[in-house]
């Protein structure tokens, strides 16, 4: 897959679907030359040599560089700036050496070592391919050779130059505190666009990936290349487009109030920045994105357990009658896994106080937790808990015992958000602290699953054990400290699962899902916004990896009343959970949510690990669908949610197109068995009347026959949508027919 051309000095990484081609021209610079549909690196050769336009823009060839270090005639976003100890802050790095290597499971991986003329610094930057992925994961080792300190302004993990199209349009999300993963695109002309977060942590606001095409691809076509960085902390993105018309992508750690110094001897190491180039659309792109993080990024393999979360139904008060009560009815609807949230210790009766504390509060629990925990064993079900480790409550008794924990500037107020402080990780006394609380914890009770959570953005950034001249190394030791507590949690601990959650979704990225099984992606449950937030995640994480809650009929969020069918079909594309109040539910809503379990339990496998298809077709109809096909035990299998809005004027909706089945291949579909008929809802649940059926629109599925068709024929001709009314939604079951 790797390989180097030393008569013409090209590098090129090929994938099935994939040329990457590089190579050293005359002036030494390591110059990309092409990434698209594959081709032979040789036909890259005539590309690679320097350029010039004038005197003033004297080296064009350095707009296309692998690496861009800042010195010498270098004027875009550097992947490298340093400061040495005379002064000088230039750099000027040259290849020195390359190195391939193969493992055992067929990985390789391409180092290419350059070297400072005149420092003892090298950079060696690191490129893997993995068999069966159009995908390349960089990033960079910067090593000190020499025996003095260098300070590292900025450390970028990768600079991804694009080819020459004739619009640039980028792809991303941006959101807030309970809108997160609103996607977004824009058009790159000349000049910077910064997708970034400063908060210290991933942040909500934007997420650490991109995608970028001519303009023109759609779900299905289109040259799509993008890229997803993992860190877990301040990251930057920069798109660059020049005056010449080259476009890079440079991402890594935000060099913003960031600085490491590198002593002698040391090396430092960027997180990764997976590169892909996709040539089916955004679809292929996803899909390809997803598949790697299924089999290469995220630490479980088996299949997400259907959860019960407190949060909603009790908020912070929490206590074993009541949480008892709860894990009955979650038992009786299906869920296989209770989770208590907030709430549960020293004096958290709300968000004022014990945060830090993390002993189970006596009074909510006179038995201690084990008498929960024992109901929810007994009730066949694993028991979880929430925890915010990084955070303190000035008023918790923690706090009083260590009011320096937390990062802080001596002479400055400390801010507080949600009544919190964050604790300073860097401190080795807080890191031990954590371990051994969260050990005790997991080790003492019969605990499977984390609820990991951090509430709150990193303000007065001081860490008052650490020198004053590395103060700005803050951003980084959190994560890498926050890093390292989980891979010891997890190597202590190898039964339970853990899920990342930062006030909803602002710590979503690469870096955390290596150590997270799965990721609460906003604290909005309304499940229409859900469908947009959902999407939005879906374009860069996998959906096995989203975990996703039916709530209440009105929502809290816009007072939007939905039906439980919709609520849980919403939930029901990703991990599934329930985070209602069960002990409000009438026995008529429990059976219906035990059948929608039921439902899902079965189509779980290709939720959590088929191939994902979002089908845009009916977008301007207000359909938002989505499907997942798979191979199952009878062969290929698939499922479609599809969702409506609002209904206008009467009217039906056009037939919906399914995708990635086989054209040649008989399906069965079923409709009814799997789509709760309207009036089988309790009328309080609906927002819906009834109106007159659409002739013919429900299809034979409705009564539970069973209705076969060609892949040709679902795909091209499509399926019946009889979605009716406001906020309607089906689930359709298609399943390859062998006889
Ligand atoms: C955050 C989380 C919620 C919930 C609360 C508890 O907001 O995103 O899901 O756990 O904290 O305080």
């Amino acid at each position: 897959m790797i390989q180097f051309d030393s008569d013409r000095r090209l590098f090129s990484i090929s994938t099935d679907g994939s040329s990457y081609v590089f190579g050293l021209n005359d002036k030494g610079v390591l110059q990309h030359l092409y990434w698209g549909d594959p081709v032979a690196a040789a036909d890259c050769a005539p590309l690679l040599g320097s350029r010039l336009h004038s005197s003033f823009d004297a080296a064009l060839d350095r707009e296309a560089e692998e690496f861009a270090y800042w010195g010498g005639l270098s004027y875009m976003e550097p992947c490298l700036k340093v400061r040495w100890y005379d002064g000088v802050r230039d750099l000027r790095m040259a290849y020195a050496s390359h190195r391939i290597e193969r493992a055992d499971d067929g990985k390789e991986t391409l180092t290419i070592v350059l070297r400072d003329e005149a420092y003892p610094l090298e950079a060696h930057l690191v490129y893997a391919v993995r068999p069966g992925h159009d995908l390349i994961e960089r990033h960079v080792e910067i090593v000190n050779a020499g025996d003095r300190d260098v300070v590292l302004e900025s450390a970028q993990s990768a600079a991804w130059s694009m080819p020459e199209l004739r619009d640039y349009r980028l792809t991303h999300v941006t959101g807030k505190w309970a809108g997160e993963f609103q996607l977004r695109g824009a058009a790159l002309t000349e000049g910077k666009k910064v997708l970034e977060s400063r908060r210290g942590f991933t942040d909500g606001h934007a997420n650490p990936w991109f995608a970028i095409d001519d303009g023109a691809a759609t779900e299905e076509a289109g040259r799509v290349w993008f890229g997803a960085l993992g860190w877990s902390g301040n990251w930057k993105i920069v798109l660059e487009n020049t005056a010449f018309g080259r476009v890079r992508v440079t991402g890594g750690i935000n060099d913003f109030d960031s600085e490491w110094t590198l002593g002698p001897g040391e090396r430092f190491e960027t997180p990764s920045f997976v590169g892909g180039y996709a040539a089916g659309g955004f679809g292929a792109m996803s899909r390809a994105l997803h598949r790697y993080q299924y089999e290469h990024v995220s630490p479980g393999k088996e299949l997400r357990k259907v959860l019960y979360n407190s949060w909603e139904a009790t908020y912070f008060d929490v206590n074993a009658k009541d949480q008892m009560a709860l894990a009955e009815r979650a038992a009786k609807v299906g869920a296989e896994l209770f989770v208590v949230d907030d709430g549960w210790f020293g004096q958290r009766h709300h968000d004022r106080a014990g945060l830090g504390d993390w002993i189970v509060n006596a009074d909510k629990f006179p038995n201690g937790l084990e008498e929960l925990i024992d109901r929810v064993r007994g009730l066949g079900m694993a028991f979880g808990i929430w925890v915010e480790p990084e955070a303190v409550n000035p008023d918790s008794e923690l706090y009083r015992s260590h009011p320096d924990w937390v990062y802080h500037f001596p002479t400055r107020p400390r801010t507080e958000l949600r009544n919190q402080l964050v604790l300073d990780l860097s401190n080795p006394a807080v890191k031990s602290y954590i371990v051994d609380f969260m050990s005790r914890l997991l080790g003492e009770h019969d605990i499977s699953f984390v609820k990991w959570d951090m509430n709150r953005t990193i303000t007065e950034p001081g860490m008052r054990d650490h020198p004053l001249n590395r103060q700005k190394e803050l951003w980084i030791r959190h994560v890498r400290s926050l890093y390292e507590i989980w891979a010891e949690l997890r190597r202590r601990f190898p039964g339970v699962a853990f899920e990342t959650c930062a006030g909803g979704g602002s710590r979503i990225d690469l870096g955390m899902l290596r150590y997270a099984d799965q990721a609460w992606p906003s604290d909005n449950t309304d499940a229409f916004d859900r469908l947009g937030i959902q999407e939005g995640f879906s374009y860069a994480y996998a959906p096995k990896l989203m975990t996703c809650w039916v709530t209440e009929a009105v929502s809290g969020m816009n007072k939007r009343i939905t039906s439980l069918k919709y609520r849980f079909h919403s939930a029901m594309t990703g991990t599934l959970g329930i985070g209602a109040n069960l002990n409000e539910w009438s026995e008529e809503q429990l059976a219906e949510a035990a059948r929608l379990v039921a439902q899902y339990k079965a189509i779980r496998p290709l939720v959590q690990g088929g191939r994902q298809y979002r089908l845009a077709a009916l977008k301007h109809k207000g359909v938002d669908a989505v499907q997942y096909v798979g191979v199952g035990e009878s062969g290929e299998e698939s499922v479609l949610f599809a969702f409506l809005h609002a209904q206008k004027l009467g009217d039906g909706l056009p037939r919906l197109c399914l995708l990635g089945l086989d054209p040649d291949k008989r399906y069965e579909i079923e409709g009814g068995a799997f789509d709760c008929a309207k009036n089988e809802e309790p009328e309080s649940e609906g927002a819906k009347g009834e109106g007159a059926e659409i002739e013919g629109a429900r299809g034979k599925g409705n009564d539970g026959a069973k209705d076969v068709r060609s892949g040709r024929a679902l795909m091209r001709i499509g399926v019946e949508l009889p979605l009716r009314g406001d906020f309607d939604s089906l689930m359709y079951r298609v399943r390859e027919l062998r006889s």
